[in-house]
């Protein structure tokens, strides 16, 4: 497994998530343990691009429970249907939502979050996790990201 990751802090975004995936892809390879995985899928992200909030929710029974993450502490349990996490599970899909205080529902762990991207990940027909990634920038997440974050989601539903 690799020790580090080689990715040019001076590379703009595009560059690094792509030369990100294929390191997260060698790391995940080595491990069958899913948390395992996604505490250094988490700490990769973290690492290369610098979210303020970044982690994962899986699905437990009816509910969404805090999994592998890096930044502040965040809520343990969302409800289906609540938040944007519980959104994107009950809708099956990804929601970048540009200014949090604009989503009806939008549950702020931290008050410092502006903006937010969730993406799914599917195990058959049932999502069974999801990526939660938080701003303290408005409007921080583009297509590049969404784009980026769905090729991750496509990985991580290989070793689920
Ligand atoms: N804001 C999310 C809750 C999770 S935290 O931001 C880490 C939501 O509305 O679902």
């Amino acid at each position: 497994m690799a020790e580090e990751l080689i990715i040019a802090a001076s590379a703009d975004k595009k560059t690094k998530y792509e030369t990100l995936l294929p390191q997260i892809e060698a790391i995940v390879a080595g491990e069958s343990d899913l948390i395992a995985n996604l505490a250094n899928i988490a700490a990769a992200l973290k690492q290369t691009l610098g979210f303020f909030w970044v982690g994962f929710y899986l699905v437990k029974g009816d509910q969404l429970v805090l999994g592998p993450f890096q930044g502040p502490i965040a809520c343990t349990r969302i409800n289906h249907g609540k938040g944007v996490c519980g959104t994107s599970w009950k809708e099956q899909k990804v929601i970048l939502v540009p200014d949090v205080e604009q989503f009806p529902g939008h549950i702020a762990c931290s008050s410092a979050s502006r903006s937010e991207i969730v993406l799914p990940a599917f195990k058959g027909n049932t999502v069974a996790l999801v990526l939660d990634v938080d701003s303290d920038q408005l409007n921080d997440f583009d297509e590049t990201d969404q784009r980026n974050l769905e090729s991750l989601m496509r990985l991580i539903e290989k070793i689920l």
